[in-house]
């Protein structure tokens, strides 16, 4: 009903429909960009739910709780189930199901459970008995192994998958189905736990799945995932001694990827100057909406996410077409890196709008601390904004705060008008869309990319997640060293799902 109701509307609200050469339709940016969220936020909705299984219309055979990459099944294949991307999504509809789509926690609940026997599949990575099974990155949407060669471990999905299921796990536990979380989720949470304990100081692949090495986005999901996991445990009476003895080692490496203006995405002799999306994402998904402007954690509000945001999104101004005449200040269509080939190396959906969720969630802390704080870290990203800025620590009964947070939510919306510019008319967001002329292209209707778009928009509306605890998290030790912590492995034994808790909703 929902659906049909959208594509309705949408009749409505997106005019200047342009026939390309080949036929395709593409949408103008001519609709203003609220009535473009209203539309598409339910086709993104959709769209995310298509593509898990039992029952989405693009992923079938994948089995319950199981989701699809893309339905693409060709140039590319996307037609499996990624441990990174299923978390990413999954942390979004949790947040969704949170903020009151009841209808979303049987899929919830299916997710956990796929988790709990993927958790158990021997595969090319290893298997549970030492935790390393944990870090291989992709399966078949049956749940079984994918045996040939590929980029891996990839280290970033334990990581994400424990703090989607803590996400959740926080929730029962405050409606009273307590026992539900240690009996269904803690096992699975803890094996994630373990594994990143155990082997963040080993290298892996990207998430880009290119480069073997030490990756920020990795890094950064690592120390949340244990800082977040130590409070978890605690509050179920269990203990984490993992995470309390290596969260603060993970942090402190986390700062060697800092080179005084920008965060460098993969340590190590890659031949790329390190200006990469995957820094935007890492800050997107460790922000905390009790955190200070932080450095040490890369909060978008701190100067130094900042002065990375203007030089990673600077670094595609020059290599994409469709970017001619945007100068800086202006928003522009962002890829994964500037020296990407990959698919042709165009702008990303997911990115573009990581740009502008980075700044969405930076406006809501100043929102919240009451002030905003320019330094010469800083000071480069708001010139571009407010010429004449100069630096200083503006409360938010200045003007100067004005102009900055009001240039900064006029920038950030920018980025979601570029994602409007190229979405096709029926509202699909596929991979990639032409650095020539922006043209949708590679795998269709990504799940990330609708993921992306949801969470962007939740942020613009201040909807916001629960803090993840980065107050008492954000100690860097004095000297780093390189470590580990042998986990447990317990085989998980999710069960029905009861639902009949004390608290009703
Ligand atoms: C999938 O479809 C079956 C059969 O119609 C239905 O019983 C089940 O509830 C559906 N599952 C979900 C998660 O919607
Ligand atoms: C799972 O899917 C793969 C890929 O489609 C297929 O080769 C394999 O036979 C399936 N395994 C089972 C147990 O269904
Ligand atoms: C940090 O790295 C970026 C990207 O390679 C580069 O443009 C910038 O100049 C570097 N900053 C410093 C202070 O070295
Ligand atoms: C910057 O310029 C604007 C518009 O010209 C002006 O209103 C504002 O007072 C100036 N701010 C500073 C800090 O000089
Ligand atoms: C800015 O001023 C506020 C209010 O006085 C203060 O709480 C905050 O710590 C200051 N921020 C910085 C970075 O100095
Ligand atoms: C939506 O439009 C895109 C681009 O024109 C196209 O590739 C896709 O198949 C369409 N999806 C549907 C469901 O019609
Ligand atoms: C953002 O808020 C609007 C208005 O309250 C709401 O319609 C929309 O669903 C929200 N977007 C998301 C992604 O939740
Ligand atoms: C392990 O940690 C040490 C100390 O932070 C660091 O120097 C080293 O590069 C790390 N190695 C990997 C692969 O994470």
């Amino acid at each position: 009903m929902r659906v049909l109701y959208a594509a309705a509307l949408f009749e409505g609200v997106l005019l200047g429909i342009a026939e390309t050469s080949q036929g395709r339709s593409i949408a103008r940016a001519t609709g203003d960009l609220a009535s473009f969220i209203d539309t598409e936020t339910p086709i993104a909705l959709q769209g995310v739910l298509n593509n898990i299984g039992p029952n989405g219309t693009g992923a079938s055979g994948a089995s319950a709780g199981i989701v699809v990459a893309s339905p693409s099944k060709s140039n590319p294949d996307y037609f499996y189930t990624w441990t990174r991307d299923s978390a990413l999504t999954f942390q979004t509809l949790i947040e969704e199901f949170i903020a009151g789509d009841t209808s979303l926690e049987t899929h919830i609940e299916q997710y956990i459970t796929a988790q709990a026997t993927i958790q158990k599949v021997s595969n090319p990575s290893g298997d549970l008995s030492d935790g390393s099974g944990l870090g291989e990155p992709k399966f078949y949407v049956n749940m079984t192994a994918f045996e040939d060669a590929w980029g891996r471990p990839q280290r970033d999905g334990p990581a994400l998958r424990a703090i989607a299921l803590i996400t959740y796990g926080n929730y029962l536990i405050s409606n009273g189905a307590t026992s539900k979380v240690s009996s269904i989720i803690w096992p699975i949470v803890e094996n994630d736990l373990s594994y990143v304990a155990q082997y963040w100081n080993q290298t892996g692949y990207d998430l880009w799945e290119e480069v073997q090495g030490s990756s920020f986005f990795t890094i950064a999901a690592q120390h949340r995932a244990l800082v977040e996991g130590d409070a978890f445990a605690t509050s179920l009476g269990k203990s984490c001694t993992g995470c309390e003895s290596q969260a603060p080692q993970i942090l402190c490496f986390l700062q060697s990827f800092w080179n005084g203006t920008a965060v460098i995405a993969n340590l190590g002799n890659n031949g790329r100057s390190g200006l990469d999306a995957n820094s935007l994402l890492g800050s997107v998904h460790t922000f905390d909406p009790a955190a200070s402007c932080d450095d040490v954690t890369f909060q978008p509000c701190s100067s130094r996410a900042l002065s990375n945001h203007k030089l990673v999104v600077d670094s595609f101004r020059s290599v994409y077409t469709i970017n001619s005449g945007l100068g800086a200040g202006s928003a522009a269509a962002v890829g994964r890196y500037p020296e990407d080939s990959y698919q042709g190396g165009n702008p990303w959906y997911l990115c573009t709008l990581a740009a502008a969720e980075v700044l969405y969630d930076a406006l809501y802390q100043w929102d919240k601390q009451g002030s905003l704080a320019v330094d010469q870290t800083s000071l480069p990203f708001f010139q571009d904004l407010v010429s004449n800025v100069t630096t200083g620590n503006y409360s938010s009964s200045s003007t100067t705060y004005t102009s900055l947070t009001s240039a900064v939510k006029t920038y950030a919306d920018g980025f979601v008008s570029i994602v409007q510019q190229y979405t096709p008319s029926n509202g699909s967001l596929a991979e990639q869309f032409s650095r020539d002329d922006g043209t949708p292209l590679s795998a269709g209707d990504l799940t990330w990319s609708y993921a992306a778009f949801l969470s962007a928009i939740d942020r613009r509306n201040g909807t916001v997640p629960a803090s993840w605890g980065e107050s008492s998290g954000n100690t860097v030790p004095t000297t780093c060293s390189g470590s580990s912590a042998t986990g447990t492995y317990v085989t998980p034994t999710a069960t029905a799902w009861n639902r009949r808790r004390q608290a009703v909703y």
